[in-house]
């Protein structure tokens, strides 16, 4: 049979002509999906393997596509994916390649297979191991802010609410709370690689297909944990792409508000870090500046990874069953998605194994704002039996008369609190240090030391689990 010498070498039988130059532009994703090639191959390899073995195609055609398919994954590690439009996708390079390289057998592959089953395919294993990539990068964060977290156990910060300083905390409890953030980010992606592992492998176009197919087999063949059960969904859905981005949005939201944090800290009315030079930038006209671009950017880059997600979903979403072409968008913005979070969490890593606490000036500040108010209305109701609700009143009044003669609750003078109550004693108000207040947060998941000791050990022994 000879094709239109301007038409497609693998659909172009029903044309009678070649694409127009704008239509080659929007249809071919080569440029992007390129990045699908090992997974590409490792299919198509299976594939045949699979063909092969049911006797589908003879074993000596089996035998010549698999030793093609090595070849090329050889040059592609080598020297790249060649890019050529005409070619669309990375499964047509793949097999224009195979064909030159083993001539008729290299047509046999595709039997009892489409693009749609095939790129399904490849993007599950694709995504799977972005999954693991993914989890390795918030592992090392989790690494990074427990040994910050253990340095620190004893450092006293303010802790905030509504970004007032609220109650004393310790710098490793509040670096431990992105360690358990970090960990649910971890179970997302596992789950969502979990729900991930069935191979669309064999749905064909839609269908499935007439031929003797062991689905199992390929499944095997690529890590798989079984077959998806329906054809029609094994090529239409994108689940698992959608779940990726997901959990890659939320993962992004915590490193933004780590970004802010440290956007925070380190600006001189706060002044609590100060960042390498590794981290920052100068300004081109201010001399002075050190500013923390690593974690603008971070906190900016969620945009991004949120916008992953919309997009993702608004390509969906409208889509009747099964495979309709805008499903080809969802690589781009996948792998863009990867990269963006890949990016953020080594560059978080990376500032906060290197950022200085002044533990000095954050030990200053946590003693601001009455921080210690709620400690000395815990003690009047433990010391002196006064009910809470009467002894926030108490303190309130308290809070307001150091105010007015400016001076910190703990320098209320003597006569001054016993006019307010009598249960407040000086040793009532000798009692209020930040290091006590701390130290008697005792609590399970509490901000004393011991308790975030024992936090980091458990965060610890989980890590190497
Ligand atoms: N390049 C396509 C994609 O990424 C492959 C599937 C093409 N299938 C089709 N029926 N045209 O989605």
């Amino acid at each position: 049979m000879t094709d239109s010498p301007d038409s497609n070498s693998m659909w172009g039988g029903r044309f009678g002509g070649g694409p127009a130059a704008i239509m080659q532009e929007i249809n071919a994703s080569i440029p992007v999906d390129k990045r699908l090639w090992e997974e590409d191959i490792a299919a198509s390899r299976a594939h045949a393997a699979m063909l092969g073995a049911q006797g589908i195609v003879a074993a000596a055609d089996a035998a010549a596509i698999d030793a093609g398919l090595a070849q090329i994954a050889g040059e592609f590690a080598a020297g790249g994916v060649p890019v050529d439009l005409a070619l669309e996708d990375i499964h047509m390079t793949v097999e224009s390649r195979l064909k030159t390289l083993v001539g008729d057998a290299a047509g046999r592959l595709h039997t009892a297979r489409s693009r749609n089953d095939q790129v399904a395919t490849d993007f599950r294993l694709w995504v799977r191991t972005a999954c693991d990539r993914i989890d390795a990068g918030l592992k090392a964060l989790q690494t990074a802010l427990l040994a910050r977290a253990d340095e620190h156990a004893d450092s006293i910060m303010p802790g905030f609410t509504h970004l007032q300083v609220a109650q004393p905390v310790t710098l490793g409890h509040h670096l431990l709370a992105y360690v358990e953030m970090v960990g649910r980010d971890r179970g997302r992606f596992r789950d969502a690689r979990a729900r991930l592992n069935e191979s669309p492998l064999g749905a064909a176009a839609l269908a499935g297909t007439s031929f003797p197919l062991d689905r199992a087999a390929t499944a095997a063949a690529l890590g798989f944990d079984r077959p998806m059960a329906n054809s029609i969904d094994a090529v239409s859905d994108r689940d698992f792409a959608l779940e990726f981005c997901a959990a890659a949005s939320i993962a992004a939201l915590h490193l933004s508000r780590l970004a802010e944090e440290i956007v925070i800290w380190a600006s001189q009315p706060f002044g609590f870090v100060s960042l390498p030079d590794a981290w920052s930038t100068g300004s081109s006209i201010m001399p002075q500046k050190r500013n923390p671009d690593a974690a603008e950017l971070v906190r900016g880059r969620a945009g991004l990874l949120l916008g992953a997600f919309q997009r993702l979903a608004v390509i969906v979403k409208g889509l009747p069953l099964t495979y309709s072409k805008d499903l080809q968008d969802d690589k781009e913005t996948v792998f863009g998605a990867f990269d963006a979070l890949a990016l953020s969490l080594a560059a978080m890593t990376g500032m906060v194994e290197t950022l200085s606490f002044r533990t000095d000036r954050m030990r200053a500040l946590a003693a601001s704002g009455f921080s210690t108010a709620t400690d000395l209305a815990d003690w009047l109701v433990r010391e002196a039996g006064v009910p809470f609700r009467e002894a926030h009143h108490i303190v309130g009044a308290c809070v307001k008369r150091s105010e007015a003669l400016g001076v910190d609750l703990s320098e209320l003078p003597a006569g001054e609190a016993a006019a307010i109550h009598a249960a407040v004693t000086p040793a009532a108000l000798a009692a209020l240090t930040v290091e006590a207040s701390v130290a008697s947060r005792i609590s399970y998941g509490g901000t004393a030391p011991e308790r975030v000791r024992e936090a980091i050990a458990a965060a610890r022994a989980a890590l190497e689990d």
